[in-house]
């Protein structure tokens, strides 16, 4: 297994699990086993990363363009989701983890948003890593989301419009209590967000591979880390000034 520098890891993972589709159909099965495989890499990935030590870790599950796919295909993504958090449960206290939602929890099935609450007031006081779940989401629905939160204080008179910074807007967003991704991982090939965390991949490092989510491994992944621990980041500074502060 390749070396990892402790020191160096994202504090924040975040990966568009793609391809599952692909998987099954290259393999003459439905889609919908390619997504039971994806939960099998899902179990492992989270199992790692956890034991890696990374403290945060998004997962894009299920966009909110998603629900215009094919109405079995929905609800058997649905189905899979609700046996994942049951079954999940015990392995998030075993190992500490804290379970997290984004998203528009409105458009989910009741039945899975009561699957979801029991697995949140379960891991509530886990205080090991945050497994975050992107369910319904969409990165425009949230900043508009948040845009008209916003307004609707400021008529109310509870807000001023010159109190709206970058840091308010934040706040206002799912993920206020999370850090922006490190490091986004993107499987199967695409290289796109798909309306992914709009406004916390501001910069994040990104990394595609060309496998398929049900193929991903923990090879693919410590590789996956390995080369985000090459990259310089140097958030609008230049090289030199970056390695000025790395030194010191
Ligand atoms: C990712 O795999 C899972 C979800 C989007 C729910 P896909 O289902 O998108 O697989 P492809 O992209 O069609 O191969
Ligand atoms: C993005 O994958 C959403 C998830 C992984 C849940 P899609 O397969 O839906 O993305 P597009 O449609 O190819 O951009
Ligand atoms: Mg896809």
């Amino acid at each position: 297994m390749m070396e990892l520098d402790p020191t160096r890891l994202p504090r924040h993972l975040a990966i568009i699990m793609d391809g599952n589709g692909r998987w099954a159909q290259e393999r003459m099965l439905k889609r919908i086993v390619g997504h039971q495989r994806g939960v099998e890499t899902v179990r492992m990935v989270v199992e790692q990363v956890s034991q890696l030590g990374i403290p945060y870790l998004t997962l894009f599950a299920f966009s909110a363009e998603n629900w215009s796919r094919p109405p079995a295909e929905v609800r058997a993504l649905m189905a899979l989701l609700k046996r994942f958090v049951r079954s999940e449960t015990s392995r998030m206290m075993r190992h500490d983890i804290r379970f997290n939602v984004i998203g528009n929890r409105a458009e989910l099935p009741d039945e899975i948003n009561q699957a979801l609450n029991e697995t949140l007031a379960k891991t509530a006081a886990n205080r090991g890593m945050v497994l975050t779940l992107a369910l319904s989401y969409g990165g425009r629905q949230e900043i508009t989301h948040a845009a008209a939160r916003i307004a609707r204080e400021v008529a109310a008179g509870t807000l001023r419009p010159d109190q709206v910074d970058e840091r308010l807007l934040a706040q206002y967003l799912d993920t206020a209590d999370l850090p922006d991704p490190d490091f986004l991982i993107r499987t199967s090939g695409e290289m796109r967000i798909s309306n992914f965390l709009l406004w916390q991949l501001a910069y994040t490092e990104l990394y595609y591979t060309d496998i398929n989510w049900p193929d991903f491994t923990i090879t693919e992944l410590y590789r996956a880390l390995s080369d985000f621990q090459a990259r310089e980041r140097r958030f609008g500074k230049t090289s030199a000034q970056i390695q000025l502060t790395q030194r010191s």
